[in-house]
């Protein structure tokens, strides 16, 4: 089945990687939204036109599910896009608070996201929902997605400058989670699971003592990936259960090339997790 996936930028190639791990007899298009990358500060309204062009493009194409791998289009985006095509599913991203606040030992747990993501309804309500017991810190991951569209994600191994330059930027964000508490951090825009050993290896330098957990969705879009083939009944059984590799199209606003070097670079690269 062909399946459509966007993003502002590179994102939602996090989940893709998911996807391509677990579902990988299933054909995609991806598209990343590059030119205008990023959507955490634009206007829902923008957000919200450029979601529903891409989803335009993405039915062109002949994709039969589409996955608003993006967390601030899924906040600004996804109910509208299920009014305006009620035959197709969508699946959005949501912020994991609920296994974050059942898995906190100290009863706290931080939220790293956009500022889209963390004044939209869809996030309020499920931190009313699912954290009410607990205490939630939030912060805007400043400069994290410019990290990842830009290569600088500070792997061990990279030059030492670009790491300190890197860690300057995910301190600034992480250090308020880590001093008031926070066991486990929500990866609420799916940018940040790039950065992830090096939030690991800055949380365990903020908080030696502490074991921190950072939630990535991803595994949970592609659960729900699989139910929703399941519901929607997939065509041609047989011969897609003999296909081996999945079909990868790559789309973006700006240049198809770079968005190749990093699907070569991120959603290929084993996931990198304690
Ligand atoms: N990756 C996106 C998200 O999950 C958007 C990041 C951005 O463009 O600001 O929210």
């Amino acid at each position: 089945m062909k399946i459509g996936i966007f993003d502002s930028g590179l994102g939602g190639l996090s989940v893709l990687r998911e996807l391509l791990k677990t579902l990988p007899q299933e054909d995609y298009v991806y598209y990343g939204d590059n030119a205008n990358c990023p959507y955490g500060g634009k206007s829902a309204e923008y957000v919200l036109g450029r979601s529903r062009e891409i989803t335009e493009l993405l039915l062109s194409k002949g994709c039969k599910i589409i996955i608003v791998a993006c967390n601030t289009a899924t906040s600004a985006a996804i109910a509208s896009l299920r009014n305006a095509y009620p035959e197709i599913p969508f699946i959005g991203m949501e912020p994991a608070v609920k296994p974050a606040a059942l898995g906190t030992q100290t009863g706290v747990i931080g939220v790293l996201a956009t500022a889209g993501t963390l004044k939209g309804s869809k996030y309020l309500d499920m931190k009313g929902r699912f954290a009410s017991k607990v205490k939630v810190i939030e912060h805007v991951g400043e400069g994290f997605v410019e990290l990842v569209e830009s290569g600088r994600v500070g792997n061990d191994g990279t030059p030492k400058e670009e790491i300190a330059q890197v860690d300057e930027i995910l301190t600034k964000a992480l250090k308020p989670l880590i001093d008031a508490g926070a066991d486990n951090i929500v990866l609420g825009c799916t940018h940040y699971p790039f950065l992830l050993p090096a939030l690991e290896r800055n949380a365990s330098r903020l908080a030696p003592e502490r074991k921190v957990k950072f939630i990535d969705p991803a595994p949970a879009i592609a659960r729900r990936l699989q139910e929703v083939i399941a519901e929607t009944g997939r065509e041609s059984l047989a011969n897609e259960a003999q296909k081996k590799e999945p079909g990868v199209e790559l789309l973006s606003s700006s240049s198809v090339s770079e968005l190749e070097k990093f699907f070569n670079l991120y959603a290929i690269c084993p996931r990198t997790s304690k």
